[in-house]
């Protein structure tokens, strides 16, 4: 399962929360993978995780653009992609359900891409946004 670590913070405690509610959300989707859940319940997790993570990167924005963070633009290009990447997992997963292979691929996605954008991306934003409160 997988947990906010320490270099996943970015000090930013609404983003932080956030991203506690996501990993969450995605160690759901995980645990319905690891003990083989029906479609449905899977489809469940599934929307259930990606509702929020359309919620959470506009959240993010709104927070980048309150702060004019000047990478913003580049930053909502990358929520972009994963927002589209996710939405092509949900099509496959809805034309040809549960395979071993599939959560394989969908697992790995989310915890790579996800977690480098966090350590990566998102902590380079809460710098930012720490040094212009200051
Ligand atoms: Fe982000």
């Amino acid at each position: 399962m997988l947990s906010l670590s320490k270099d996943m913070e970015t000090g930013v405690e609404k983003i932080d929360t956030q991203h506690r509610e996501l990993i969450n959300r995605i160690n759901s989707l995980l645990e319905a993978g690891e003990k083989s859940a029906s479609k449905e319940e899977t489809q469940k997790t599934i929307d259930y995780l990606g509702e929020y993570i359309v919620k959470h990167f506009g959240d993010e924005e709104e927070i980048q653009i309150k702060s004019n963070y000047p990478q913003y633009a580049e930053h909502k290009k990358l929520h972009t992609y994963y927002i589209d990447e996710f939405a092509k997992f949900k099509n496959e997963f809805a034309e040809k359900g549960n395979s071993m292979e599939f959560t394989m691929k969908l697992n790995n996605s989310l915890i790579n891409w996800i977690v480098k954008h966090i350590k990566g991306n998102d902590v380079e934003f809460g710098k930012f946004y720490k040094a212009q409160a200051r």
